[in-house]
């Protein structure tokens, strides 16, 4: 499976391709009409109605296999005040934040995202997941599978059996067998 990066907050110089929704149709164009192999897409996270309709215009209208989302919120700034100096060097201080600040935007990402696009296009929800029910929250919203990024580089691989084991006990308290039990039924009454 290829994943094309549409979303990259880190390259100086350079503006985010998933945020100009016509470079991302001209892309997309150009990629389906030599590349036919399943392919997935790293978006950006969107955080304007706007946007949300805007990209997944787009979407619809190729045979994505699936989208990521989200990639880091770009450019956060992190001050070390003892030091009165930034903690992120190469880029003057700016740099992708993922974690827990992110989660509630990703989970926005996958809610919106899977309320507006075609149906056969699944849904990875990444961002800010570290524990069972964190999973569980983005499969509410509607994600078909998760990707774990900055937690993964504290625990290492073994976060995968501790969130499965996690997750299992919270859908046993539920009474939930499958992730389709629940998946994208978020109640909003
Ligand atoms: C150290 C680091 C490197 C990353 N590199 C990439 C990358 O090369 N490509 C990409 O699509 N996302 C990259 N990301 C973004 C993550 O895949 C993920 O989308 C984001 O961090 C949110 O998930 P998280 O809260 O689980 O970290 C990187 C994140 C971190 C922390």
């Amino acid at each position: 499976m290829t994943e094309l990066n549409l979303s990259c907050p880190n390259v100086a110089g350079k503006s985010q391709v998933g945020y100009d929704f016509d470079a991302v149709r001209d892309v997309l164009t150009a990629t389906f009409k030599f590349f036919k192999k399943p392919l997935g897409l790293k978006l950006p996270p969107y955080f304007d109605f706007n946007q949300f309709n805007g990209i997944a215009e787009v979407l619809n209208d190729f045979p994505v296999t699936y989208i990521n989302v989200i990639n880091s919120i770009g450019n956060g700034l992190v001050v070390d005040p003892e030091t009165e100096s930034v903690v992120i060097k190469p880029k003057g201080g700016f740099g992708g934040l993922g974690g827990d600040y992110v989660k509630p935007t990703a989970l926005a990402n996958v809610r919106a995202l899977r309320q507006r696009l075609n149906p056969e296009i699944p849904i990875i929800g990444t961002g800010g997941i570290k524990s069972g029910m964190d999973v569980f929250e983005h499969v509410l919203c509607g994600a078909n599978l998760v990707q774990i990024g900055t937690a993964f580089g504290y625990e290492g691989t073994p976060i995968f059996e501790r969130i499965s084991k996690e997750l299992k006990e919270i859908m046993d308290k539920k009474g939930y067998k499958t992730l389709d039990d629940f998946r994208g039924k978020l109640k909003t009454i």
